[in-house]
């Protein structure tokens, strides 16, 4: 709900209020963010500062900018921190001094060539330069389902000459003095979203200079009062619908508040006469609950308000993805082979990843040559789709279009086809085709369509496997250079646009090397992605809990992979690997034919299990429980409180543990819920020589008389089933089944590996 009295601006949604106002001078004061308050009255009480000693400035209407809390602040006029806008106007100057014009409520208002979240209801408040024809509109958006609230700026140049943009910002949040930490999420390839928090003070920064919202940096942070944790304190979340170079600023003044702002990375726009420039579009949540808190808000906002289209609500398929199979080897035959095996398994999907085109024998070649490799696959790729669909699987399809090999066709035809200099880093053997020409993304448009309609393609993984570098564009003058990174995400988004609305019923999953390109600007053309090219057990779930802070654990793509691991050389139990990837979008990176005949059952079973809780495991609110060191604690929990799934992942086994209960979340406290967990086999292989003490026969390690006992000797296997209320799961806990920790092993005992795991399933009981 959006009221707006005497000029005061009250933004509402179910649970969270935000107030500014405009002062008599016309400049915006932000006044609140927080719990909604009852009355609309309640809101209005922040000071306007007239005065301040010392060298602190007055501005013309008496007014001391410095510490006023502010909701478009810009250069000069007394404000010393960081600007929502900053412009070099025709002299050279860039003091700037935005004052209220008039508020509207449009039905619908976007930025510009970008995404923007559905529905929610729009307030734009329009702010005119002092002494230029420069304007300056921000727009809200509420959506109160979610407890969001969305921000953009529009920049308009509405006088007779040039003026630079030099800074647009999404969003800005001043905050009243306070204690603070600022969390945000860090990481490099392979090890995204590694959570940091720190004590805010003085300045600090989240940010992307990569051209891509990158794994260094996640868009996604939040600002919590000293001493909030997970399931308690005040909690301000911040993201951003952008996939390009990000920036977001933390500053503590000189009079302890705090300035939140967040944007597009390093920017400088001429804005000719006539012109305007949009920034994207950002979104921020508060909640009094904590952490967990703010991702009961955000998740639900993804899902309902990022994701958009066929697949909005659509359980996905189950896949099986060639990469770790077969790697750059794919051909014909080892394609509708592997697809067989996916069948066998009970997969949905083959997805045939990078190798297929044209040369593609490793990653030097043919990027941008976008036709399939005649040698690899003789019959063609509609051919190939045909038989692979004959398995009784889907057909998917890794695609990398915004890249370009040196060595490729469309190099040799387009050598200035690239972003930069020829002489520039390179990554991948590949440069980065420059989407600021339209050429070119009509290029990326065309060889994509009549790649997309060549063969029954039910999937695409689009793929994005460097980062931008020397970024100039030779298309553009010299003074337009400060441009490039932005018109390159235009032109991505507007390749999107066209290609997700030709073919709308195609699940695109969106990748760059795993989470290079993980933000809500993606999610909106794409409605999953490939988390991380990690599929490492232990460190997935280090990597998805680092995920679903801000994001619904369905967009994330997970994926079963082989052991010993491909990127950490880790081995870990199947039903590890299986459970930490079913809190996510099931997949198997392997090939599921190598498994030995009980592994295989073991993963036919996994996928009925996972088809079978699909919608919970897929759609449910995740929550993370408590959970001691070394260990974590995830639930899924349905809409209705019916049921809910959770996974126990232990990093290190210990020997002689301690009884430690587990406390659930999300449960409804008057239900009556029957715990069960899944039930896994253990095996003989699992103890090693310790399976000499039980056996009447020599075994040693290795052997096939291993091998045989492991098949035929059926342990008994621990299984939990016990009732009780939400309430007392919550608050009293449970206790699983005591680990094997040295001595002993029975159907009462469970027997617990380093980086091993249980998942537990949850169904309420009508009396
Ligand atoms: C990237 C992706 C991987 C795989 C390879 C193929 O690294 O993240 O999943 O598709 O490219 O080259």
């Amino acid at each position: 709900m959006i009221l707006t009295e005497k000029k005061i601006f009250i933004l509402e949604t179910n649970r969270t209020g935000y107030a500014f106002r405009a002062t008599d001078g016309g400049v915006l004061q932000h006044l609140y963010y927080g719990c909604r308050l009852p009355r609309p009255e309640d809101y209005d009480s922040a000071p306007v500062i007239l005065n301040q000693p010392g060298n602190a400035l007055l501005d013309g209407d008496g007014v001391c900018r410095e510490d006023l809390l502010q909701e478009a602040g810009t250069v000069g006029w007394g404000d010393l921190r960081a600007p929502l806008v900053d412009v070099t106007f025709p002299d050279g100057g860039r003091s700037c001094d935005f004052r209220f014009s008039h508020f509207e409520r449009p039905e619908k208002a976007g930025p510009e060539g970008m995404p923007a979240a559905v529905g929610g209801e729009t307030l734009k408040v329009v702010l005119k330069e002092r002494t230029h024809d420069l304007y300056l509109e921000l727009y809200y958006t509420v959506y109160e389902d979610t407890n969001v609230i969305g921000r953009w700026s529009r920049l308009i140049n509405d006088g007779t000459e040039t003026v630079w943009v030099n800074r647009l910002m999404s969003q800005q949040l001043d905050l009243p003095v306070g204690e603070y930490d600022l969390v945000t999420f860090r990481g490099a390839w392979a090890r995204e979203m590694d959570m940091l928090r720190q004590k805010l003070s003085g300045e600090l920064r989240w940010s992307s200079n990569a051209g891509v919202s990158s794994n260094r940096c996640n868009p996604f942070a939040m600002v919590c009062r000293r001493g909030s944790g997970e399931e308690h304190g005040d909690v301000w979340a911040l993201n951003l619908l952008y996939s390009g170079d990000h920036l977001g600023t933390a500053q503590v003044n000189a009079y302890g508040s705090v300035r939140l702002t967040q944007g597009m990375g390093t920017l400088r726009w001429e804005l000719l006469p006539g012109e305007k420039l949009d920034s994207p579009q950002a979104v921020m949540t508060f909640s009094a609950e904590g952490f967990n808190g703010v991702s009961c808000q955000m998740h639900p906002f993804v899902r309902r308000h990022i994701v958009r289209g066929y697949w909005q609500d659509r359980e996905r398929p189950i896949l099986v993805n060639s990469w770790e199979a077969l790697y750059f080897k794919v051909s014909h035959r080892k394609v509708v082979s592997l697809a067989r095996n996916a069948k066998n398994i009970g997969a949905e999907l083959l997805v045939m990843d990078d190798g297929w085109f044209q040369g593609r024998s490793d990653d030097s070649h043919a990027l941008g040559d976008w036709k399939a490799d005649l040698k690899k696959l003789p019959d063609g790729l509609a051919a190939l789709a045909r038989e692979v669909n004959a398995q009784g699987v889907r057909f998917g399809l890794w695609v990398e279009p915004e890249m370009i090999s040196q060595q490729s066709e469309l190099f040799a035809a387009h050598p200035d086809w690239i972003l930069g200099h020829r002489d520039q880093a390179i990554g991948r053997n590949q440069y980065v085709l420059d989407l600021t020409r339209p050429e070119v993304c009509q290029y990326i448009c065309d060889s994509m369509t009549a790649l997309l309609s060549s063969a029954e393609i039910s999937y695409v993984k689009w793929d994005m496997n460097r980062i931008l570098s020397d970024v100039f564009s030779p298309a553009l003058p010299a003074d337009r250079q400060g441009e490039v990174a932005h018109r390159y995400v235009l032109g991505l988004y507007r390749i999107l646009d066209e290609l997700t609305k030709a073919f709308p019923e195609v699940l695109f999953e969106s990748c760059a090397s795993g989470g290079n390109r993980f933000d809500l600007g993606m999610l909106c053309y794409m409605p999953q992605v490939w988390a991380s090219d990690n599929t490492d057990a232990a460190c997935r779930s280090h990597i998805q809990m680092g995920y679903s802070y801000g994001y619904p654990q369905s967009v994330l793509g997970c994926h079963v992979s082989d052991s010993p691991n491909h990127q950490t050389l880790r081995r870990s139990p199947l039903r590890s690997r299986f459970n930490v990837a079913a809190l996510g979008l099931l997949g198997y990176e392997m090939d599921p034919g190598e498994l030995s005949s009980d592994k295989i059952e073991e993963v036919r079973e996994q996928v009925e299990f996972y088809k079978a809780h699909r919608r919970l495991l897929q759609f449910g609110q995740l929550h993370r429980c408590p959970a001691g060191d070394g260990e974590c604690f995830t639930m899924v929990i349905a809409p209705d409180g019916s049921e809910a799934a959770g996974v126990h992942f232990v990093w290190e086994n210990q020997p002689n543990p301690k009884s430690v209960p587990l406390y659930c979340r999300g449960l409804e406290g008057e239900k009556l819920y029957r715990i069960t967990s899944r039930s896994t086999r253990p095996h003989i292989m699992d103890f090693g020589s310790l399976a000499n003490y039980m056996s009447p026969i020599r075994i040693r390690s290795g052997s096939l008389v291993e091998k045989a006992a492991d098949r035929l000797v059926k342990l008994p296997q621990d299984e939990l089933e016990l009732t009780a209320s939400g309430t007392a799961f919550c608050h009293r806990g449970f206790y699983p089944i005591q680990p094997f920790g040295g001595t002993g092993f029975n159907g009462a005992t469970r027997l617990m590996r380093d980086f091993d795991s249980r998942l537990y399933l949850w169904a309420e009981e009508k009396e």
